[in-house]
């Protein structure tokens, strides 16, 4: 969590907002284009709600605390970020951190010590208004008699929706809601994925050659990007609850998929692996006892490799296979979503990239481009699979960001599946 001292000049977040430009509002309007939907509702459409006045001010107050929101590893939680503002200056502000600890608003309340009597809560989700490992955030916020609280997105949780405003309405207080909805629903989507149709939020990483190649005609991928490049996957790595590939690529590279070149904690890393061929002398089982290794096979696997491997500290969980002899993916998404996968990365190869974007499972796209050159007697491509019938109807990143990163170019953003 992290506080702010309203008298410390260093902290820009005390600033009051300047009038909104093409910075704060262009990034708004960005993200906005590129959230994600798994079923909500718009303030104005949702009836009987009271929606009060918004100002400026609200909006850019509501950047604040998304950009807070970004912080902390909460899964299965959302990400989500709260200040507390009295006379145009932040008195409070924090972000949910981790599952158990405190909730972003009540860490910001807290923040806020004395100054919250008469100020506005700016949090980017519903406040909720239930036990759960922590006491209702509602009943905080009522007794840290504030006067106005300001939400980004309604809570999407069936079981919890509305409760949390109402309550605050009905005590007296004055609730805004829906400010910069989309982007406060871009920042919670992995996890509204997981409480609404109970599958992991899967973000999608190649990195290709020029001429969307992912390996030499040797089969060598180490490495088509460069060091930057690297350490921006172990970033993304780092924020991922669940890493995947096929034994294609555990076979042909040999990796440990831990997170080395950032900070943070390696995800559980998951191999999909039919027939179990995974080397017991391979990196990926030779540290399994240090991070946590899945392995995803088929009914008929060898009870004698999956006994070798269990020795070694993995963990093999049998799933249905599918016609063509490959594991069923949705129910592999299915299970990991059950043991707490939420933020789901593939980082490949081609054939596991294709049966994601086949059935349609990667909500996001991460695809680095190095200035090489690998030729066509390697692999493929970079997605191996049947493809679209024409330009129109392929998966692309509606809005995408383009960044350099080092020498190589990085585009992402959620995907869209025309029909
Ligand atoms: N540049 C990059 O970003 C990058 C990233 C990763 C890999 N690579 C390169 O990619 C190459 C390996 O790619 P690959 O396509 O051969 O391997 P892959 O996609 O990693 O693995 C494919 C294998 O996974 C197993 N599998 C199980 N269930 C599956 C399912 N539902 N869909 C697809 N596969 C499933 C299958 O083997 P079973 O039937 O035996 O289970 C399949 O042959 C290597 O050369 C590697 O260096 C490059």
């Amino acid at each position: 969590m992290s506080g702010n001292d309203p008298k410390d000049p260093k902290d820009s977040a005390s600033v009051r907002p300047v009038s909104t430009t093409s910075g704060a509002k262009g990034d708004a309007e960005a993200a906005s284009s590129q959230a994600p939907n798994f079923s909500h509702s718009s303030p104005s459409e949702r009836s009987g709600s009271r929606v009060s006045p918004l100002t400026t001010d609200d909006e850019q107050w509501m950047d604040v605390a998304l950009a807070h929101a970004k912080n902390g590893r909460p899964s299965p939680n959302p990400h989500v970020g709260a200040i507390v503002v009295k006379d145009g200056h932040v008195v409070g502000s924090a972000h949910h951190e981790r599952a158990g600890t405190d909730h972003a608003e009540i860490a910001a309340l807290r923040a806020a010590g004395a100054h919250t009597r008469g100020a506005s809560l700016y949090v980017t989700l519903e406040p909720c208004n239930h036990h759960g490992r922590t006491p209702p955030c509602t009943d905080a916020i009522l007794a840290s008699h504030v006067a106005r609280v300001v939400i980004g997105v309604r809570d999407p949780n069936p079981h919890v929706e509305g409760g949390g405003l109402e309550r605050l309405r009905q005590a007296g207080i004055e609730v805004v809601e829906g400010v910069r909805e989309e982007k406060a629903r871009a920042r919670i989507a992995p996890w509204a994925k997981h409480i609404t149709i109970a599958l992991p939020y899967v973000s999608l990483k190649l990195a290709l050659s020029l001429d969307g190649r992912i390996a030499t005609r040797t089969g060598e991928s180490k490495w088509v990007t460069g060091p930057d490049a690297r350490a921006k996957v172990h970033l993304l790595r780092s924020k991922s609850d669940g890493i995947a590939i096929g034994i294609g690529t555990a076979l042909a590279d040999d990796p440990r998929l831990t997170v080395r070149d950032a900070p943070g904690e390696s995800p559980v890393r998951i191999v999909f692996d039919t027939k179990l061929r995974l080397p017991p002398a391979s990196r990926l089982v030779q540290t399994a006892r240090e991070t946590r290794l899945l392995v995803l096979c088929g009914h008929d696997a060898s009870v004698e490799a999956e006994e070798q491997l269990g020795a070694l500290g993995v963990e093999c969980l049998r799933m249905p296979v599918l016609a063509e002899g490959r594991i069923d993916v949705f129910a592999a998404l299915r299970g990991l979503a059950q043991r707490g996968i939420v933020n789901l990365m593939v980082e490949g190869g081609a054939e596991l990239a294709g049966s994601f974007l086949a059935g349609r499972f990667a909500d996001e796209l991460h695809v680095f481009v190095a200035p090489i050159l690998l030729g066509p007697r390697g692999r493929a491509g970079a997605v191996d699979w049947a493809g679209p019938d024409t330009p129109q109807t392929a998966p692309r990143i509606k809005a995408p960001a383009w960044e350099l990163v080092g020498h190589d170019a990085y585009v992402h953003g959620p995907l869209l599946y025309p029909d």
